[in-house]
């Protein structure tokens, strides 16, 4: 039994051989992975601040008029909106204290792209006015001014927001 025919321990030294070839490639694709995947977390983090930044801007120009500054919403006493006495609707809150986060992003998205549902309403569909990156730049912005609990639980029921090549996870 120990004298193994000659082909036998070749065919063994082959599959040793083999072995080797393998962990070394995969070692080699765990370094690789590793210094791309290190610079790109990192990129995306800068994209990140850029794209709150830029959103923040948009918000002002655009929506703050409606929703108030840093999207505190019309009305402290109606942070989720309602009827003013004329019948119009009072702009929600769009950070943490009221019902935006409760939408997910692709909602959230429509919403301002296409406006309400509500054809009475003032919130209007702001496709003419802002691309789809603006439009991500902007609820970007809004989600940067949510708790971080809040940002946790939107995450835990819509899916991770900050995959996507645009950062925003549709
Ligand atoms: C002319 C006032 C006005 C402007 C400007 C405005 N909104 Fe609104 N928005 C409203 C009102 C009023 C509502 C609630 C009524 C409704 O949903 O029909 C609303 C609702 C929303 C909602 C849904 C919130 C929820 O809790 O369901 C989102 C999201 C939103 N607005 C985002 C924006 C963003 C982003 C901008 C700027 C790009 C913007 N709005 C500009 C008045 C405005």
């Amino acid at each position: 039994m120990s004298n193994l025919p000659d082909n036998d321990q070749e065919a063994k030294d082959v599959a040793k051989y083999k072995k080797l070839a393998q962990w070394g490639m995969f070692f080699a694709i765990a370094l690789a992975v590793g210094l791309v995947a290190l610079p790109m977390s990192k990129m995306r983090r800068n994209n990140r601040n850029r794209m709150v930044e830029n959103g923040q801007v948009l918000y002002v120009q655009h929506c703050q008029k409606c929703h108030g500054e840093k999207a505190v919403g019309e009305d402290a006493a109606h942070l989720a909106g309602g009827l003013k006495p004329d019948g119009t609707f009072i702009a929600p809150a769009l950070d943490s204290t009221a019902h935006a986060w409760h939408h997910s992003n692709r909602e959230l998205f429509e919403t301002v792209k296409n406006g309400s549902l509500d054809p009475t309403s003032s919130m209007k569909g702001f496709k003419d006015q802002l691309s789809d990156e603006d439009i991500a730049a902007v609820l970007i912005y809004l989600q940067s001014l949510w708790t971080n609990e809040v940002r946790e639980r939107h995450k835990i029921m819509f899916g991770d927001t900050t995959r996507q090549s645009s950062e925003f996870n549709f």
